[in-house]
């Protein structure tokens, strides 16, 4: 095991007296203990950060443009801009007060992701920090809602490079990704319908394409208008997810569930209607929830207003993602923390949340299991 060391008694010597004799067999017996329970300390798995590090896990709802940090920002700059941004006035842009303030930061970062090779560099990055997680399968959100209205650009250019960084990163980290292309969903249905298409018709060609979402405003825009888009998209066999219940009540998530998504993005007003409760938790609909992504929007004002812990007791079907880690300081690693520490999971628990991971993603049933087995034999 890595950062093991031998503990090492001293060397006994033979006394020269019987009162001697009898301290150094005392000395020797106490120091026997001592190194025993220092043993015990440097083998046993008790460090909980290490014990996260090293469960096998699936992020479910992270935004590739989400992951690009402020210096990745700089280097971007530094390939388009005739005045290109230093660190500060890129972590500038890294700034919000509200969650409108954050789709706007959102963005401004999007807009900087400009050619194939930028895209290559975001993911591959990304990658890279999944991996050091442990987290051994990736479901990610791409923009391409905002590449569409935005910059009127095409789009498969730009995933190629995306896929440049998803080969290198399944055969140089060992970590699968599929990708979920996400509309904004207060552009209205229009829109959507160019993103969900250009899914459906790159995915013959590229399986990792695995499903599409709606993001954006819910208090702008619900999830009825996009009924038809989502028959659509099944029909084409694409797995369906939706942004829901994160700025506006429970009818937020209905709406997205009567469409058929079949993960939910946040879910954080489930916990106001016990009947959602009790369906959501019958169904085992997956729950993607993003602790520190509420609390920095303000989806969620305290800790301990966070349903988190209640979801779980109540038997849904939690999993624990980052959203976006660059804009709200976080990644998965510290999601699980989180929830040790200021929601009192256990080792076990967070085992099991790491299981959920697995379960809930659109991964093939035998790399499930065979992910699912690791898991359950880690100590
Ligand atoms: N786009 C990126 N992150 C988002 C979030 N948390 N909610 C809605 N749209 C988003
Ligand atoms: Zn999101």
């Amino acid at each position: 095991m890595p950062g093991l060391y031998r503990v090492r008694s001293p060397r006994f010597r033979f006394p020269a007296d019987i009162a001697s004799l009898r301290t150094e067999l005392f000395n020797a017996f106490r120091r026997g203990i001592v190194c025993a329970i220092l043993r015990h300390l440097v083998t046993c798995p008790v460090d909980p950060v290490s014990f996260i590090r090293r469960l096998p896990k699936a992020e479910l709802h992270l935004h590739l443009e989400g992951t690009v940090t402020p210096e990745t920002l700089v280097e971007l700059s530094a390939r388009h801009d005739s005045s290109p941004l230093d660190l500060s006035q890129a972590a500038a842009l890294f700034q919000y007060t509200d969650f409108s303030g954050f789709l706007l930061a959102f963005k401004a970062i999007t807009e900087h992701l400009r050619t194939p090779d930028d895209y290559e560099l975001a993911a591959w990055r990304m990658a890279q920090r999944l991996a050091r997680q442990g987290v051994v399968h990736a479901e990610v959100y791409v923009s391409v809602g905002v590449v569409y209205y935005w910059r009127r650009c095409e789009f498969e250019p730009l995933f190629l490079g995306m896929e440049r960084a998803r080969l290198r990163a399944e055969s140089e980290l060992g970590l699968t990704i599929y990708w979920i292309f996400d509309a904004v969903r207060h552009f209205g249905p229009e829109e959507a319908a160019r993103v969900f298409r250009k899914a459906a018709e790159l995915r013959p060609r590229y399986p990792s394409i695995i499903g599409i979402g709606i993001g954006g405003d819910e208090r702008r825009t619900g999830a009825e208008p996009f009924r038809d888009l989502y028959a659509e998209a099944r029909a084409a066999g694409l797995r369906l997810t939706a942004h829901a219940g994160e700025t506006v009540g429970p009818e937020g998530i209905w709406g997205a569930l009567n469409i058929g998504a079949e993960r939910l993005g946040h879910a954080l007003s489930a916990i106001h209607d016990p009947e959602l409760m009790g369906i959501l938790a019958e169904r085992q609909i997956p729950l993607e929830i993003c602790v520190s992504s509420n609390l920095r929007t303000g989806c969620c004002p305290r800790p301990e207003d966070h349903p988190l812990r209640r979801y779980f007791d109540a038997g849904l079907m939690v999993t624990l993602n980052s959203d976006d880690p660059a804009l709200f300081l976080s990644d998965l690693d510290n999601e699980y923390r989180i929830a040790q520490d200021t929601f009192a999971f256990t080792q076990e628990h967070l085992r099991e949340l790491a299981s959920n991971s697995i379960e809930a993603s659109f991964l093939p049933a035998e790399r499930r299991v065979e992910i699912l087995r690791r898991l359950e034999s880690l100590e």
